[in-house]
């Protein structure tokens, strides 16, 4: 039905437009008492789905990847459709605008997305309001910096940020991978990433101490652009620091093989969906095999069907999320997804 009826009128829509029009929507029939309907439709409750990484029992290993619901808006609602667990993000300090509109770009001869929103959000401390009531998925925080906050200075952005949502996440994910802040991705090299990562896991003790509870997981997530060297160093730096794990990956700047009109897919931002299907896996296979499965992998980019998912599981993710594939293939894919991981340990 999505597919078939709902998906060619949204797609009618400028894109932004129509992200807003289905939190409404969501929001609207949740209101009404459809929650109970969503989930009876889209859940799958099977034991063969649970997973546990880094102290953390995910109801099934298919989350919703970050930016879809930055300002922790809907994240309750959005677990009826059937996702283990949600990512809110990327968060900064201040409320910031994003880059002017337009900035959202659909790709559908390449079943993909541009996206240079720039980080737009209401702030960290509006989404810890958000973040107040009782949480019925687990929840994952992408924390990131503001445009105006020089890389010198994008320590305590990060820092402000992990103190603000430390008591209403379950998770950490350092975003230093977006390729629509200018200058962001240069904190991935060794030296500035190495320096952030031991300051946030020393805040992480500290404030666990504090709080009388345990430290919280960090993860890091990472480009598809990176070099093999690159990778290997983020292996190094991974172990360095001793952080929980990696999200593999953010989207591309990279335009190969795109069949989309020339204007079109030369738009600046990142590139996400099919396209990026691939590159993702084999970003998730390196990183495993080269750290000998050294730490948990959260598989990211061009899910877009249930063998995509599979794929990247075996190339050595541990759990996965989709953005892209959720807009092309609708609700229904997550739990497409869940029923072959069933069917699969099976046989
Ligand atoms: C419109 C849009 C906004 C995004 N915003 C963020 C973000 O704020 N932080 C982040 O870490 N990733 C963000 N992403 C990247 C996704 O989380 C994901 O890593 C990427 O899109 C690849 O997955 P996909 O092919 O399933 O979409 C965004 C993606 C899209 C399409």
């Amino acid at each position: 039905m999505y597919k078939q009826l709902i998906r060619p009128i949204l797609f009618l829509i400028d894109p932004e437009r129509v992200h807003h029009f289905i939190f409404k929507t969501i929001r609207f029939f949740s209101s009404l008492g459809f929650a109970g309907i969503f989930r009876a439709i889209y859940l799958v409750n099977d034991p063969r789905l649970e997973r546990e990484l880094f102290g953390l029992k995910f109801k099934n290993p298919v989350g919703l990847a970050a930016g879809f619901d930055k300002d922790a808006k809907l994240y309750n609602e959005l677990s009826d459709f059937g996702f283990g667990f949600i990512e809110i993000g990327t968060l900064t300090p201040k409320p910031q605008e994003g880059n002017p509109k337009k900035r959202l770009f659909r790709l559908k001869k390449d079943q993909a997305i541009i996206n240079r929103m720039g980080f737009n959000n209401k702030g960290v401390f509006d989404a810890v309001e958000n973040l107040k009531k009782r949480h019925r998925v687990l929840i994952g925080g992408n924390i990131g910096k503001n445009k105006v906050t020089p890389n010198e200075l994008a320590a305590k952005d990060y820092l402000i940020c992990f103190d603000a949502l430390f008591d209403h996440v379950d998770y950490f994910v350092v975003n230093v991978s977006s390729p629509n802040t200018p200058g962001l991705r240069e904190l991935q090299d060794r030296e500035p990433l190495t320096a952030l990562l031991k300051e946030l896991k020393k805040e992480n003790t500290k404030l666990a101490k504090a709080k009388d509870s345990k430290p919280k997981p960090i993860l890091l997530k990472i480009a598809p652009d990176l070099t093999n060297d690159q990778l290997l160093d983020i292996i190094g730096i991974v172990q360095d620091t001793d952080i929980d794990g990696v999200i593999a990956t953010n989207t591309t700047i990279a335009r190969n093989n795109l069949k989309s009109d020339i204007l079109l897919k030369e738009e600046t931002g990142g590139l996400s969906g099919r396209p990026l299907g691939n590159r993702s896996t084999e970003v998730i296979r390196f990183l495993s095999q080269k750290s000998n499965k050294a730490f948990p992998i959260i598989g990211v980019g061009g899910i877009h069907s249930a063998e995509d998912a599979l794929e990247k599981l075996d190339a050595g993710a541990d759990l996965v999320q989709l953005y892209t594939g959720f807009i092309y293939e609708g609700p229904a894919l997550i739990k497409r997804i869940n029923k072959a991981i069933i069917k699969r340990s099976i046989n």
